[in-house]
Parts: C-alpha cells; structure tokens; sequence
C-alpha cells in the first residue's frame, strides 16, 4: 500500500481551467489521496463537478487547523453529471481557508476545471421531469419534509437535504418558503451537521410564551442528530435549535442533545402544545412504536407511555410520527370528546411495497394514546392515509391558520428514490393537503383534500363520476396513465405500468388499489410534470403516484 500522500494546489479562477502540478513519481496510479485548493477570497459558491456513479471522496473545508466542515461528494471521475455549490460564503474570511479534496484519483475530470463565483444559478439546466408546482430544491437530494410550521402569513418548509448531490447523504435541513403553497422561495440551509452528527428529520414549534427560554414567540426545532459509531450502525439523539427571527437562521442550543437513549433507530422528534394539560408533547419513533413524552419548557422531557407495538402494521422501522387533533367533516368528533390521529410513517411495508404512512383513529388525554377500536388494527391490520406509492413522510404544518390540519408528503419511495431518472434534484413534495375525518357506519376514516389554495388556479381536473369509470390521461406518445373506479368492487385503481420510464427499478411499474368507504361522486385529478395525485370525493381517498412519461399528460 502506498502511504505517500498526492498535495497539489490550486488557483481557483473563475470559468478558467485550473493548472494542477501534481507530483507524478509519489502519486499511486489509482488514489489521489488529498488535493488541496485555494479559493480566491471572493466568490461565493464553489462549483463541485459531480458524477453520480461515482464513489464518494471527501471534500473538507480547513482554516485555522480547524475542520469546519467536511462532506461526502461524488466528485467526477470519468463525466461531469451536474454542478453542486460548495458555500463559501461562512469561510471567506477565515484565515488561510483551503479545500481539501480527498479520496479522488489524480487525472479525474473534476480537477480540471473548478468554478469559484456568485451565481447561484450556474449551469442549471432545464430538466423535463422538473414539477411545475411541487416544491423540489433547486439542486441536490431531498427527502422528508421537516419542521414545518406557519407564521404571519409564511408557509415554511424544511425539508431532509443533501446539498452535495442528489443521492441521500450529508443530510442537512434544507429551507423553503411560500405565501400560497404553490411558488416556493429557496431559503439558506437552516441547519447542517456537527459534532452530534446529520441532520435528520424533525419538527419546529412557535414557542408564543417563551417557555424554552429563547425568547417569547422564538421558533424551537428539535431534530435527529445521526452519527455512526466506530462498531457499526448509527446514535440518535434529539437536539435543539431556536430562531428569533421568525424562521429565517437558527442556533442549535449550546445544552444539547436533550434526549438520549439506547435505543437503535430513535428519531424523527414531533412536539406540539397541549392545551388539555398546559405542556408540551413530543412523539418519537423508536423502532416499531412510537414513544410519548411532555415537557413545560422543550428542554427536558418526561416519558408518559408508548403506542404500537402489538398494533397496525409492521412490515419495517417505523418514522416520521405526528399526533394531531382532526376536524371531522360535519364539525363532531370521532367519540364525542376530540378526534386524534396517529400518523405513523412506516418503510418497508407499505401496501405496494416499500414506503407508506398509515394512520390510528382515536383519543389521547396529554399522556396516553388510545384507538378507538383495536380490532380495526389487530392482525398486521392497517388503515392507510394514500394508496398510491409516492406517499411518504407526512407531517403537518404547527400553527396552520384557521385550525386546519395540513400536511405535506415526500412524494417518493426508498425502494427506488435514489434511482428515478432525475439529474441536478432528486425528489418533489406532494401537494398540501388538507386533513379531515368522515365517517361511514361507525367507523372514522382519515380524509386528506388538496389545499384550498390550490383551488381555481387552473392545476386540476374534476372529473364528475355516475358509476364505473375509466380516466385515461395520455400524450402525443402514447404513454398511458389509467385510473379507473370500479363501483362494484368499490376500488379505485392507478395503473402507471405503461406510463414513460419504468426501467430505472423494477419496483416502478405498478398498479394500485384503494378501498373506497362510500360511492364516489367525484375524482380530481392533479398532474405536474412527473406526478399524477388523485382525490375521490375530493380526498376521501387518494392515490399519490410518481410518472416520468415522454411528454407531459394530459386528460384524454
Ligand atoms: C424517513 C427517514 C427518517 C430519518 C430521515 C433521514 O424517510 O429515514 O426516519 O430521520 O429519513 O434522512
């Protein structure tokens, strides 16, 4: 093995070609082990060549013998797929800042030419599969939704992100804004890794009274953070972080973590003000259950009971818990008292295989969590929120307006997310959706409505339904996306198996059913530029599906 190390260094200059010396005779023909660059002090955004076959190297930013930050990129070998941005913007001004780039033979394509300037918009391209109005990041890999939450007329959206390519890694809290849920602003990252690890996913709250200490009306994130360890697998442990202003940066709270435990998969933090008991509670995913704590000040937390683990369905780990109190559709409640809903993400084991979020109708007093029927999820029984197969991770907005309960899905699977045919981003959020309980007989099933703000805008079709149905949306090529209700069997159906690209994973090509609980009058359909959402009886039942057809669908 070969220990000399390969150091050559670089002026970085804007759109020009950069002369690397690199010393042939101690270099290995396979490994470059570090290349150092120096930035110029101007310049923001580093342009990282990226190629998405290749492994991961390591890119760190140094300064006063300091690493200040260090991530996993997939630095171009062979071909350059697409650009990242390497924010230098926090480094500028520190002392002998260089970037080190380890891990990448000498002779790849990306030390040829490395783009230091201002232009947030370098070398985007125009992509087909590009949503129209989904929310997506403009580069890099996204998945869950995170810490969403609303305030003086601002729908903040934070979200599982990978600035550095768009495969998951590196994960961070990437940060979007919209005033109508439809044009959303990319925001600086709110939060990235540190010493406790990635950033994975989490709520935000409107602390109005200051009770953590951060001041009256400070937004508090808790979070995930993820580490490996040395023997294998991961620690999670849940942190803080407050913004005082409004959403915009955040500081992770200097007391962190302030949830520990053994526990293997231990994360994915949802808090909410209790009313009923003057507190604060957090539900917490931990394996297969979830865990319920409270807390009078977001800081230290308490241990009430655990849900699940003999109910619903248990096909995998489960994620991304929220606890929320749902309007019915006729203004009363599932039992007479109050009408909660357990959201409990859950991958693998969705109905087709792979991610999907099922719920449990019932009542929770501030401590425990009870469903109003058992037997409705006994015997790896589950009720699930969206029968389609990109319908993930949903959470909802703290502090939506009006009372309402809105949520938001990633609109992916994880059995083929990294691989679906998209370039500079990977991953859309589905549109937000309005929660709403409706009963048939004496049953209180989960409805989920597109959000009124989306209503009029000229982004759906209403189809009215009499009975058996069949939607064919299509294009000049021929791809076929076929919904179809059958009022028999009272299923409504989504076929995408001849619908454009479906080679990328043989996951992909699918049909999916769901139940319908009372004849359909209606289906509504939303298509953008590689999705198709459907809504009978405008969200009593809903199928979420991902296309990547050769032209955009239209209604037959
Ligand atoms: C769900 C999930 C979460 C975790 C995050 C990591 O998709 O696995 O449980 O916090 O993604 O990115």
């Amino acid at each position: 093995m070969n220990t000399m190390k390969c150091f050559f260094l670089m002026t970085v200059l804007t759109a020009l070609p950069l002369g690397g010396v690199c010393e042939a005779q101690t270099v290995t023909p396979q490994a470059c082990e570090q290349s150092i660059v120096t930035p110029q002090t101007s310049g923001r955004y580093l342009w990282l060549p990226i190629e998405e076959k290749a492994p991961e190297g390591k890119v760190l930013v140094i300064a006063d013998g300091k690493t200040l930050t260090e991530q996993n990129v997939r630095m171009a070998r062979e071909q350059v797929d697409y650009y990242v941005a390497l924010d230098l913007q926090p480094y500028l001004k520190k002392n002998g800042m260089k970037v080190c780039v380890q891990n990448v033979p000498t002779g790849s394509i990306c030390f040829k030419k490395l783009v230091q300037n201002d232009d947030a918009d370098y070398a985007l391209k125009e992509e087909p599969f590009r949503p129209a109005y989904h929310h997506t990041p403009q580069r890099g890999w996204m998945n869950d939704p995170n810490g969403m939450f609303y305030l003086n007329g601002v729908w903040h959206l934070f979200y599982q992100y990978n600035p550095y390519g768009s495969m998951w890694g590196n994960m961070h809290w990437g940060h979007s804004t919209s005033t109508d849920l439809i044009h959303w602003q990319h925001e600086p990252v709110a939060l990235a890794p540190d010493a406790w690890g990635t950033m994975f996913s989490g709520s935000c709250v409107v602390d109005k009274e200051g009770t953590a200490g951060f001041g009256k009306g400070a937004v508090v994130a808790m979070y995930t953070a993820s580490r490996p360890t040395p023997f294998g697998g991961d620690v999670q442990a849940q942190c803080l972080a407050y913004s005082t202003d409004g959403g915009k940066t955040f500081t992770k709270y200097e007391g962190n973590p302030v949830l520990t435990a053994e526990d293997k998969d231990f994360r994915d933090p949802n808090m909410f003000w209790n009313e009923d008991i003057k507190a604060w509670n957090l539900i917490l995913a931990v394996g297969q259950e979830m865990r319920i704590y409270s807390s009078p000040d977001l800081k230290t937390w308490k241990e009430e009971s655990r849900f699940g683990a003999e109910l619903g369905c248990h096909g995998g780990v489960w994620e991304c818990p929220d606890l929320i109190q749902v309007p019915t559709e006729n203004g009363k409640s599932s039992n007479g008292k109050s009408s909660w809903v357990l959201l409990c993400n859950i991958n693998p084991g969705g109905p087709f295989g792979g991610s999907a979020t099922q719920y449990f109708v019932g009542d929770f007093d501030g401590h425990t969590f009870t469903v109003d029927d058992a037997s409705r999820y006994t015997n790896g029984k589950a009720l699930w929120m969206d029968y389609g197969k990109d319908h993930y991770a949903t959470v909802s907005w703290s502090n939506a307006p009006e009372g309402r309960k809105t949520v938001i899905a990633w609109m992916s699977n994880w059995e083929y997310a990294n691989d679906v045919p998209t370039q500079q981003f990977r991953s859309a959020n589905s549109i937000a959706r309005d929660l709403f309980l409706y009963q048939v007989d004496k049953e209180f099933f989960l409805g989920s409505r597109p959000a009124k703000e989306y209503d009029g805008k000229g982004l759906d079709n209403t189809y009215k339904v009499k009975g058996a149905t069949t939607i064919t949306l299509t294009n000049a090529e021929g791809d076929t996306f076929i919904i179809t209700y059958d009022q028999k069997a009272m299923t409504l159906t989504c076929d995408r198996t001849k619908c454009g690209d479906t080679s990328f994973s043989d996951k992909f090509p699918a049909v999916t059913v769901a139940p319908v609980h009372r004849k359909l009058t209606s289906i509504r359909v939303f298509i953008d530029n590689c999705s198709v959402e459907v809504f009978g009886n405008n969200g009593e039942v809903v199928l979420t599906n991902l296309v990547f057809p050769k032209s955009k669908l239209n209604q037959n």
